[in-house]
C-alpha cells in the first residue's frame, strides 16, 4: 500500500526527532545540534549527531544517517511501511485505509469559483454583526470603507467550519476546498477552515480572479501573524504581486514595491496608484519578469531594517537584469510605508519618493558608506570599491549601464571604471582556477565510496554534486533560482543523477524532501544524510552558492564534452574541435 506523502510529512513534522532518539541514546545539546554515542556502532567519542533543523541524523563515525523513519527502521529492524505505521500510532496521525491520491484533475475554474465564494463570504462577514470588531480594527488602522470595499477586504469568522459548511452547501467537494487551500482535513477526519478569526485580504490576479488570501491575525496571541495561501494549482506565491491589478487598472507607469499588502493598501488610499507588494519576501525572478511587463521604473520601499535593505539590494540586481531601473526609498522614523503615511502624510511620502536614491547611489552608499568623495583619498577608495561591486555583476549590459552612472557620480571617466572592472574580473577568473586546483588535489586523495562508485574516477565532480544536492535538500526553495539549469544532465555520477531524480519534484515545488523513502536504500539515505550534515555545519547555503555550483558543474560538463569531441576527432578536425570549445567558453564568459 502506498502511504500518501502528506501523511508521511505530517508524521515527520509531529515527531520531535531529538526527543525520539533520546529514548535510545543519551543526547547532549551542542549549539543547534544534539550529539551522543552512535547506537549503530561502538565508539568512545560521540560522533552521532542529530540535526533538529533538517529533522535528520548522521553518524560521522560509521556513516549511518537518515530521518526519523530511517531511524525507526534501523533501530527496530522494521521495513519502511512498518516503521511508518509504528510512528503513525505514536504521533496519532491517521493512515488512510485506501489512500485516494490528491487529484490534480481538479479544474482550475472550480478553485477560482471556490475562492470567489470565500472572498464574498469573508467580505459579508466583515460587514455583518460578527465582523464588528474586525471592522473596528481596520478603521482604527485608518482604512476607509471605500478602501475596504475596493480591495474586497473581509473577515474570516472565529469558527472551525463556517466557510466549509457554506462551500459544501454550494456543491464544492472536500477535495476541491482542500486543493484550493481553504479547508483542511483534521486529525478526527473532519474538514476545518484554514482561515479563522483573521482579516482576509483577497489576492487578486491582473485578470480579476481571486487566487487566494493573505490573512492577518486579530488576536495578537495567535502564533502566526499572517497565514497566506500556500501554492495551489492557481496560485504561486513566488510569482504573485499584490495589487498589480489595481496598478494596472490605473495604468500606473511607476510602481512602488512594498513588503506587505497592508502597506500597498495604505499607499493606494493615500493616492499612490502604483503601489504593489510581495507577500513578505524579497522580489523573486518570476516576480521581476511579471513586473517587467508593466513598468520600466520601480521604487523599492522596504522596511527600514537590515532585512529590508538586503531585500532592496537583491531586488535592484534582479530588476536591472530585465532593464528596469529602481530607486530605493528610505523610510525614516517609521517601520514601514503604512506607518509613515499615518505619521507624516501623503505629501511627505511623495517627497521621500522624489528624494529616493537611484540604484547605483544606493549600492555605492552601501559600499562606500558616508565617505566624503571630494577628498581624493576617499574618492580613490570609492572608485575601487565600486569597481569591485560592478565587477561582480553578471551581465555586460548591467556593467555598462552602471559604469556610466558610477563614472558620472564619482566624477571620473568611464574608461577608468571600465578598466578597473576588467582588472578585477581577470583576478576573479584566476581565483576560480586556484579553487579548481584545490579540487584536483582532492581528486588524488579520493577514497572509494560504496554508494557512489563514480566518485573514485571523478571526485571533483562528485564533490560539487554533493554540495549542490546538500544545499537543495536543506533549502529546496533555492532550486528555482537556477531557472531550469539544474537537471539530470548536469550531474556526472550515477548516484548524483539518481538523488536528483528522486527529489526533483520537491526541489521544483520547494517542499522539504523526505530523505528516508522507498526509492532509496539505507546506504543511499545515509549518504544523503551526510551531504546534509556537511552542509549544515557549512552555513553558506545561499542562492549564490547554488548558482556557483551549478555553473561549476556546467563548466565541467562543457569541458568533458569538448575533451570527448577532441579525442573523437581525427587529426585534421582536432584543431576545429578545440576552436569550438574555446569559442563556447568565450561565449559563456560573455
Ligand atoms: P501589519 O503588522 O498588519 O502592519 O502588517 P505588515 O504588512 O506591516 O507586516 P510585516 O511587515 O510584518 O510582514 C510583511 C508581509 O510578510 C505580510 O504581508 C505577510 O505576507 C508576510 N508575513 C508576515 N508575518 C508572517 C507570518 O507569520 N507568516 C507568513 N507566512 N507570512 C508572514
Ligand atoms: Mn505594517
Amino acid at each position: 500500500m502506498r502511504i500518501p506523502d502528506e501523511t508521511i510529512t505530517e508524521i515527520i513534522e509531529r515527531t520531535d526527532i531529538g526527543d525520539y532518539i533520546s529514548r535510545y541514546v543519551p543526547l547532549k545539546r551542542a549549539g543547534s545540534v544534539l550529539s551522543g554515542s552512535c547506537p549503530f556502532h561502538s565508539e568512545r567519542t560521540p560522533s552521532f549527531t542529530v540535526f533538529p533543523n533538517t529533522k535528520s541524523y548522521y553518524c560521522f563515525g560509521c556513516g549511518a544517517g537518515g530521518n526519523i523513519i530511517g531511524f525507526a527502521m534501523a533501530i527496530n529492524g522494521l521495513d519502511y511501511v512498518e516503521a511508518l505505521r509504528l510512528l503513525a500510532k505514536e504521533t496519532g496521525v491517521p493512515i488512510p485505509e485506501s489512500s485516494e491520491e490528491k487529484s490534480f484533475g481538479i479544474k482550475k475554474a472550480r478553485i477560482y469559483e471556490a475562492n470567489k465564494e470565500a472572498a464574498r463570504f469573508f467580505h459579508q462577514s466583515l460587514m455583518g454583526e460578527k465582523g464588528k470588531s474586525a471592522l473596528n480594527y481596520l478603521t482604527n488602522r485608518g482604512l476607509t470603507l471605500t478602501t475596504i470595499k475596493r480591495f474586497g477586504i473581509g473577515y474570516a469568522p472565529d469558527s472551525w467550519s463556517a466557510l466549509y459548511d457554506l462551500l459544501k452547501s454550494k456543491g464544492f467537494t472536500d477535495e476541491e476546498v482542500d486543493v484550493a487551500f481553504l479547508c483542511k482535513k483534521g486529525k478526527n477526519g473532519k474538514m476545518y477552515d484554514i482561515f479563522r478569526n483573521r482579516i482576509a485580504f483577497p489576492l487578486i490576479s491582473t485578470t480579476g480572479e481571486v487566487l487566494g488570501f493573505s490573512a492577518r491575525r486579530l488576536n495578537e496571541n495567535d502564533d502566526r501573524k499572517y497565514v497566506n495561501t500556500s501554492d495551489t494549482p492557481v496560485f504561486k506565491k513566488s510569482k504573485f504581486v499584490f495589487a498589480l491589478n489595481m496598478a494596472k487598472a490605473h495604468s500606473a507607469t511607476e510602481l512602488i514595491m512594498c513588503e506587505g499588502c497592508v502597506d500597498a493598501i495604505a499607499l493606494h488610499q493615500a493616492g499612490f496608484d502604483g503601489a504593489v507588494a510581495t507577500l513578505g519576501t524579497a522580489i523573486t525572478p518570476e516576480q521581476s519578469r511579471t513586473l517587467a511587463k508593466y513598468t520600466k521604473k520601480i521604487y523599492l520601499c522596504y522596511d527600514s531594517d537590515t532585512a529590508g535593505q538586503t531585500a532592496a539590494e537583491k531586488g535592484i540586481k534582479l530588476l536591472a537584469q530585465l532593464g528596469i531601473s529602481s530607486k530605493v526609498v528610505k523610510v525614516t522614523n517609521a517601520k514601514d510605508p503604512d506607518e509613515y503615511i499615518k505619521k507624516y502624510g501623503a505629501e511627505s511620502f511623495r517627497k521621500l519618493l522624489q528624494g529616493a536614491n537611484g540604484e547605483i547611489d544606493f549600492l555605492i552608499s552601501k559600499t562606500v558608506g558616508n565617505l566624503d568623495i571630494s577628498i581624493s583619498e576617499n574618492k580613490l577608495k570609492a572608485v575601487s570599491d565600486v569597481c569591485e561591486l560592478l565587477a561582480s555583476l553578471d551581465t555586460l549590459a548591467e556593467r555598462e549601464i552602471y559604469s556610466e552612472r558610477a563614472a558620472k557620480m564619482l566624477g571620473v571617466s568611464k574608461d577608468a571604471i571600465t578598466e578597473g572592472i576588467r582588472r578585477r574580473r581577470k583576478n576573479l577568473e584566476r581565483k576560480g582556477k586556484k579553487e579548481f586546483d584545490k579540487k584536483e588535489m582532492l581528486r588524488t586523495m579520493g577514497a572509494g565510496d560504496k554508494v557512489n562508485k563514480d566518485k573514485l574516477s571523478m571526485p571533483g565532480e562528485a564533490l560539487l554534486e554533493e554540495k549542490l544536492l546538500g544545499i537543495l535538500m536543506i533549502q529546496p526553495e533555492l532550486y528555482k533560482f537556477a531557472e531550469g539549469r539544474i537537471n539530470e544532465s548536469i550531474f556526472f555520477t550515477e548516484f548524483g543523477k539518481k538523488v536528483f531524480s528522486v527529489f526533483k519534484n520537491d526541489f521544483e515545488s520547494g517542499t522539504e524532501p523526505i530523505i528516508s523513502n522507498e526509492s532509496l536504500t539505507a546506504e543511499e539515505t545515509s549518504s544523503i544524510a551526510r551531504m546534509i550534515a556537511v552542509r549544515q555545519s557549512h552555513g553558506d547555503n545561499t542562492k549564490e552558492a547554488v548558482l556557483k555550483l551549478t555553473e561549476a558543474l556546467e563548466d565541467k560538463k562543457r569541458k568533458s564534452d569538448a575533451d570527448k569531441a577532441i579525442s573523437d576527432a581525427d587529426e585534421d578536425s582536432r584543431g576545429e574541435a578545440l576552436k569550438n570549445y574555446i569559442d563556447s567558453i568565450k561565449k559563456n564568459k560573455k
